[in-house]
């Protein structure tokens, strides 16, 4: 692949990332309070009031919250300079991936839009998130690095799968596909893509480093 557009593919990845982030903060008119009649709450009303509501909102303040964190986690010159603000904000993201995303995520999955097909991809997505994020902190506290970068990787590809969700819902409205099936096609592809396309670009252009280098000083 080209060395410029392979240079630029993260950085449009990190656009859209924040363009997503900014389109749900501003869906959250809907949400605070609940508007029945929007698209995501309608006809949610009969069960909203219950420990849906709670999963909902932990899940949706802590869902974007963990994309932005993430972008920053991610970012390797980020990390050798700050490597104890790394740690910090690193502590703050599994904290929020395992204890308000993924319970969050998995309570809402069981009355998932798209019939069973759709409630086993967004079940699926939350055992593999939080096996992701589980493992990356292990090996940090371990102090295996290269493993912790490799599954943390992995996790915030895994958390990305809201943006991609909301990417094949633009193109599923434009191409108009019928939403009984691209929905429970975007549960399942929506992390399934990018967690091959992340395992395929790691094989083609990822950097073998040595574990010694590849460890940072605690402060
Ligand atoms: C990776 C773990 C995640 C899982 C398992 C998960 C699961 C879910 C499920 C099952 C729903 C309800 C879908 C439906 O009823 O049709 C949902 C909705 C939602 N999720 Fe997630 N999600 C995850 C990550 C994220 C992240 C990282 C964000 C950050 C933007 C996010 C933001 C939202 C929002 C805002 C909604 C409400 C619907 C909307 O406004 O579009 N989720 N999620």
């Amino acid at each position: 692949m080209h060395s410029t557009l392979r240079r630029a593919i993260p950085w449009l990845a990190g656009a859209v990332i924040c363009k997503t982030v900014v389109t749900v903060f501003w869906t959250f008119r809907d949400y605070f309070p609940p508007n029945f009649d929007s698209y995501f709450l309608s006809g949610r009303d009969a069960y909203f009031f219950g420990s849906y509501r709670w999963a909902f909102y932990a899940h949706i303040i802590s869902g974007p919250l963990t994309l932005l964190l993430g972008l920053v986690l991610v970012n390797n010159s980020f990390r050798r300079r700050s490597s104890g603000w790394h740690r910090r904000l690193g502590k703050v993201q599994v904290a929020l991936v395992l204890l308000l995303v993924v319970p969050g995520g998995l309570w809402m999955a069981l009355k998932a839009d798209g019939g069973p097909v759709a409630v086993a991809g967004f079940t699926s997505l939350a055992v593999a998130t939080f096996a992701t994020c589980f493992f990356g902190w292990r090996a940090a506290m371990a102090r295996r690095f290269p493993s912790h970068e490799r599954w943390m990787q992995r996790c915030y590809v895994l958390l990305c799968s809201a943006v991609v969700l909301r990417l094949i819902g633009g193109l599923a409205t434009i191409l108009e596909f019928d939403n009984s099936w691209s929905y429970p096609f975007a549960a399942w592809f929506s992390w399934l893509g990018p967690l091959l396309a992340l395992e395929w670009w790691r094989r083609s252009f990822g950097t073998t480093r040595p574990a010694s280098t590849d460890r940072y000083k605690r402060q």
